[in-house]
């Protein structure tokens, strides 16, 4: 079999682990051929693809980023695009089986390719940890362990200066990024958003944090809706998908607390840190897995699935059911968090 391999939509840590683990799979298990399509959709759209042999894989799973470039562009969008033309590359250039790595978006095109007739199998990849049908995607973790480690950083920063700080994080309208990086860092409030929260309530636990002679840490997710406001902050225009561009919630807090408070007031967004880098041991775990799997699932002809991992095992679940709702903090889990905030 022919398989050609994409990572497409915002990059994490951990692209590079499965496409090395698919290749060496499938080249090991089925003497599968592989290529590698340049910058995502795109480079399936224009026919861009390169080789990938086992050689050109080795020693990836370290390597932060994707070597085959990533893009947000819709596969349906433009005039080579649609199922018709893209099956027309597959066929014009003997590529069996497309490995799709990708979030919501990509998923969400992979599924309509899928729908279509067109054989595509898909990896869940985000930072934000939002896509439905697995229990954690590769990314997740890396991304909490560098925000987690600038919150450390960012607190001695705060008390040298007796600061309220607050540290805005990416995950588009989920909050997992803040929630476990809020909890492991002991953010003083974790601002989601799952959870509308008034600024008032914001001033009250940064007040009592203050009053114990403390500075105060508030992370917040970049897609957090204080009450007063009808959607998340975003002054970037829209996104390929017609998605808004968020951050800058941040900004927009610090300057109210200081109002409120008198207690000065600085933001810091951590932005694309969180996704770069080299992955965590335990997302190149995860990853070379997941790539194993979507290997498998090729193979199999399981077209419209993705892989994903429940509990401790990797199964296939429908692009559908994947796509089909976002995963988000249950109140529960933000409601646990927040017995500490303040
Ligand atoms: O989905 C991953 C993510 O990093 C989000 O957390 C963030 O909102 C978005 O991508 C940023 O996208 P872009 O790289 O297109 O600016």
């Amino acid at each position: 079999m022919r398989i050609g391999i994409l990572t497409s939509g915002g990059d994490c840590p951990g692209l590079n682990a499965v496409i090395r683990g698919a290749v060496l799979h499938g080249d090991r298990a089925y003497g599968s051929d592989f290529v590698g399509f340049r910058d995502g959709w795109r480079g399936l759209m224009d026919a861009d693809f390169v080789p990938l042999d086992r050689h050109s894989v080795r020693g990836l799973s370290k390597q932060g980023g994707t070597i085959l470039g990533s893009s947000r562009t819709n596969p349906f969008d433009g005039p080579r695009g649609g199922a018709v033309n893209v099956s027309a590359v597959l066929t014009s250039h003997r590529i069996d089986a497309v490995i799709a790595i990708g979030g919501e978006g990509t998923l969400t095109a992979a599924r309509r390719l899928a729908d279509a007739g067109l054989p595509v199998v898909g990896v869940p990849k985000t930072i934000d940890n939002d896509l439905a049908a697995t229990d954690y995607s590769f990314g997740f973790d890396t991304a909490v362990e560098i925000a987690t480690e600038a919150v450390d950083r960012i607190r001695t920063t705060a008390e040298s200066h007796r600061r309220c700080i607050v540290v805005e994080v990416m995950g588009r309208h989920s909050g997992w990024i803040a929630l476990h990086t809020g909890m492991a860092a002991g953010a003083h409030a974790i601002l989601v958003p799952e959870k509308s929260v008034s600024i008032e309530q914001v001033c009250v636990w940064v007040q009592a944090v203050r009053d114990r002679g403390r500075a105060p840490i508030v992370v917040v997710s970049e897609g957090f809706v204080m009450e007063g406001m009808s959607e998340p902050h975003s002054h970037k225009g829209l996104d390929s998908f017609n998605r808004p561009r968020l951050g800058g919630i941040a900004d927009v807090l610090a300057p109210l607390i200081e109002e409120r408070t008198g207690i000065e007031s600085r933001s810091t967004a951590l932005g694309f840190a969180q996704r770069g880098g080299v992955p965590s041991a335990y997302d190149r775990v995860l990853a070379t897995r997941l790539g194993v799997a979507s290997t498998d699932a090729a193979e199999r002809h399981q077209w419209g699935t993705m892989v994903s991992l429940k509990g401790t095992e990797i199964v296939s679940v429908s692009m559908a059911e994947a796509t089909a709702t976002p995963k988000l903090v249950p109140l529960a889990r933000y409601e646990e968090a927040a017995l500490l905030f303040g």
